[in-house]
């Protein structure tokens, strides 16, 4: 059986690539809502219908495990599908703790979480921050325009470098020691990142740390294996199976080996 991977659009092709490494030896289904992206622009209740449907689909084509590879999809609806359905079900969550321990361990610097405007606003992510930030070092900016950059499949840094200089205004980028993509769209933008914070400042994602979660679920539940990295792609529910969609999937992929 497939393990299904889901995100409202291209974002979770960037856990899918890790899965892919760390779990080759399984098939997957990956779901891209493109109807409905982009969710981080969307009032909570919304993303809890849509990712509910959304991972219904899923479940139904008969999958072993779901991964909801998207942080504005997890905080909407993570309890809901997993008192729903027996299977495991993984879901991400910015990287945080990782990120204020880095800080606390360096030269206590501040940090800066970036995710869509839901996932920003979402209590959980302020009871997350509250827990692991005593000191009061984390700031939080939403970066929507980086999402429909995605959609839009374009890395152009003439259009892209702008908007975040734009949005990174504000702030010092010497102070932060570490910068957290705490949406798996931001990902096709780490070079971007990179190139606007000083070397020394680590941008964190929380892809590794949920895939490895993944595999240890799995392991414990004696389902991994029985693959071979096969991938099929569902839009909205429908299967792609158009080259050209297909072909920019590809290109995804080749994206994020040139910049990781
Ligand atoms: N990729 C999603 C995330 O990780 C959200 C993108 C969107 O706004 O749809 O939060």
């Amino acid at each position: 059986m497939r393990i299904g991977i889901m995100d409202s659009g291209i974002g979770g092709i960037t856990v899918l690539r890790e899965a892919l490494k760390l779990l080759p030896n399984e098939d997957y289904l990956y779901f891209a809502d493109t109807e409905n992206v982009p969710y981080g622009e969307k009032t909570k209740p919304e993303v809890m219908r849509l990712v509910c449907e959304a991972v219904d689909f899923i479940v139904g084509q008969g999958v072993k495990a779901v991964l909801v590879a998207c942080n504005t999809a997890t905080y909407a609806a993570i309890e809901s599908i997993r008192a729903k359905y027996s299977i495991p079900v993984v879901g991400m969550e910015p990287a945080v703790k990782p990120a204020v321990e880095r800080s606390r361990n360096g030269a206590h610097k501040r940090v800066l979480v970036t995710a869509t405007p839901m996932t920003i606003k979402e209590e959980k992510l302020h009871n997350l921050i509250a827990r692991s930030d005593s000191e009061e070092i984390v700031d939080l900016l939403p970066l929507p325009g980086l999402v429909r950059f995605a959609e839009r499949y374009c890395f152009d840094e003439n259009e892209v470098l702008p908007y975040l200089k734009e949005r990174l205004s504000a702030y010092n980028g010497a102070d932060y020691e570490a910068v957290v993509l705490g949406c798996t769209h931001f990902i096709f933008y780490k070079d971007m990142f990179r190139r606007l914070f000083p070397p020394e400042t680590e941008i964190i994602d929380g892809n590794l740390g949920t895939v490895r979660n993944l595999k240890r679920i799995l392991t414990e539940k004696s389902l991994l294996n029985g693959g071979s990295g096969d991938v099929v792609f569902y839009s909205s529910g429908v299967k792609v199976e158009d080259a050209a969609i297909l072909g920019g999937y590809k290109k995804l992929f080749e994206r994020l080996d040139d910049i990781m």
